[in-house]
């Protein structure tokens, strides 16, 4: 038996960080909306082996520092259940370390899928569990719905969003997110992470939120920068921000033409970075 699952892309439409807590660690507010379009995890009769292809799959570790694996470890841990019988096929479309949460997901996906074929028993609360190990978004990237997300990114409320047609842009540089918080840290600007969206406009509501990883990252990472106005001189773009820690940038749109549309012209404008249009809901 095979079965397959998509591990989608996460956008953070805004993203309020607090002071760090004392391990450093930094409650935050964030409003996740999902892609339709990701990695693709399959899982296939085998010996616990990963395989790994797709644009972004070179040089990424089959081995235990995978994410993947350490959703088989936590799946393992909390079922009792070896998974020694199944080998994991991961197609990596989405850039690495890039603020859309690829690792998170393919992990999520990766819990989804041994549930299906080995313990479906489980609940989804023990599931959740097992993702929040997995790192700060696994959990918001296991549901993949969209929500608030509150605590240190694993508390959700889902929110109902209209379906957003987007442009994703990731200039082809890996951001670390431990050294973008560490940079948001130095500069010590911390505003209220609470807001509220009661209905009406979202782009009009997103106007008054922000993305507080922006500003150190693009001092890190300065062509990030660039992609923001690159991204703010085109008529389709309604509303550019980065999502997470960056580096990828992501413009909604009215239609699904002007997506479409804004992507063919940003990919002749940036021909060495990743450019996909998709629908965020
Ligand atoms: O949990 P994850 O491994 O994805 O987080 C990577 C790093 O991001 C953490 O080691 C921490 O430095 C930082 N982080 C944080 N506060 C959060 C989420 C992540 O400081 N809420």
């Amino acid at each position: 038996m095979s079965l397959s699952r998509l591990a989608p892309a996460k956008v953070n439409l805004y993203l309020h960080v607090a002071r760090p807590d004392v391990r450093g660690y930094h409650p935050l507010r964030s409003l996740v909306v999902f892609a339709d379009y990701g990695d693709e995890v399959r899982l296939r009769p085998g010996e616990g082996r990963l395989f790994i292809d797709g644009p972004f799959g070179q040089g990424l570790s089959t081995s235990e520092d995978n994410l993947v694996f350490k959703a088989v470890r936590r799946f393992e841990a909390a079922t009792g259940i070896r998974v020694d019988r199944h080998d994991f096929y991961l197609t990596k479309n989405l850039p690495l370390a890039s603020g859309v949460g690829g690792g998170s997901a393919d992990a999520g996906a990766v819990l989804h899928l041994l549930r299906q074929a080995c313990a479906p028993e489980v609940s989804d609360d023990v599931l959740s569990a097992m993702a929040a190990e997995t790192g700060a978004d696994g959990v918001m990237c296991l549901w993949a719905e969209a929500s608030i997300a509150e605590g240190y990114g694993e508390r959700l409320t889902p929110v109902t969003v209209p379906t957003l047609p987007a442009v994703l842009i990731n200039p082809g540089i890996e951001c670390p997110t431990p050294a973008v918080f560490k940079a948001y840290d130095a500069a010590g600007d911390f505003a209220p992470i609470e807001t509220e969206w009661s209905g009406g406009n979202l782009i009009d509501y997103l106007q008054s939120t922000r993305s507080d990883l922006e500003p150190p990252a693009i001092r890190l990472t300065p062509v990030i920068g660039e992609v923001l106005v690159a991204l703010r001189a085109h008529p389709e773009t309604r509303f550019a921000r980065m999502s997470g820690s960056g580096a990828t940038c992501f413009a909604l749109c009215d239609t699904v033409g002007d997506a479409e549309a804004l992507a063919v012209k940003l990919r002749a404008e940036w021909p060495k970075a990743w450019v996909r249009a998709c629908a965020l809901s």
